[in-house]
């Protein structure tokens, strides 16, 4: 921890859900645009994409059209389903835990910051001996978790299940993101949010509803201002970096 109290930014982020299609690819790009605007080489790798064919474009193409930022990706499958099962139907190999590692170390050698953005959720199984995110994120020491959440009813709920099996396996947090936060809010996101923000890891931020459809270059800009808690982290260790105060 910082003189201010904030934990610094690791070298790899892990972006994971509280369910598939909660806005991971979207938060991963609003974090890899934040972290380039504030002047680090930044790179985003998806270890399973799922529910593409060859050829199509996947998460990491949206980053990559989102951010500028170059991407990875580990494997592909074409079902739109866990990579277990996806991979089972295709009869083909997914790669293993130690391999997904040495892929992101490789990365970090070379950047600043590597995102790994998972597959679904927390759980999900990753490889053939039924490794999950969370596996990966215990096998890179010095990583932490940004956990994306949905804005509402329900998410308070599975927003704290996917914290306590981090916190349980002693997995550092960065904090909460809401993936889709509209213009006039209710009751319910608008208690929602304050709940999340009161936590300890708290939120980093929110990324507003229709962020996606922004061009690029309005989206690169913005994002910053969208993940204040991010940026923070970033300003600390810079400054750091430059020996500054
Ligand atoms: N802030 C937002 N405003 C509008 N649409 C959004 C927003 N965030 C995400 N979406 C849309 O919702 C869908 C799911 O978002 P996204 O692909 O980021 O989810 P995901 O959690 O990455 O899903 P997966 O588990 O498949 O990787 C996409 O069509 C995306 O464009
Ligand atoms: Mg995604």
């Amino acid at each position: 921890m910082t003189e201010s109290g904030l934990a610094t930014l690791p070298a790899v982020l892990i972006v994971t859900g509280t369910d598939t299609d909660v806005g991971k690819t979207v938060v991963t790009s609003a974090v890899v645009a934040t972290a380039r605007a504030a002047g680090r080489r930044v790179t985003a790798y998806k270890p399973t994409q799922t529910g593409v064919a060859p050829g199509e474009p996947g998460d990491m193409a949206e980053v990559e059209r989102l951010t500028g930022a170059p991407t990875v990706e580990g494997v592909r499958l074409r079902a739109p389903m866990a990579p277990r099962p996806a991979a089972r139907l295709e009869d083909s190999r997914l790669p293993t835990l130690d391999e997904h590692v040495a892929r992101v170390e490789s990365l970090v050698v070379c950047h600043d910051l590597v995102v790994v953005e998972g597959a679904g959720g927390l759980l999900v199984e990753l490889t053939d001996d039924g490794d999950t995110l969370a596996d990966l994120a215990l096998a890179l020491p010095g990583c932490a978790v940004v956990v994306v959440a949905r804005s509402a009813l329900g998410t308070l709920n599975h927003t704290m299940l996917t914290r306590e099996a981090l916190s349980h396996r002693g997995i550092r947090q960065l904090g909460i993101v809401l993936g889709s936060w509209p213009e006039q809010p209710d009751v319910i996101e608008q208690t929602n949010r304050e709940h999340l923000a009161a936590l300890p890891e708290g939120l980093l931020g929110a990324v507003p509803l229709g962020a996606p459809r922004l061009d690029p270059e309005t989206f690169r800009t913005a994002s910053p201002g969208w993940l204040p808690g991010l940026e923070e982290r970033l300003g600390q260790r810079l400054g750091q970096r430059l020996g500054t105060p």
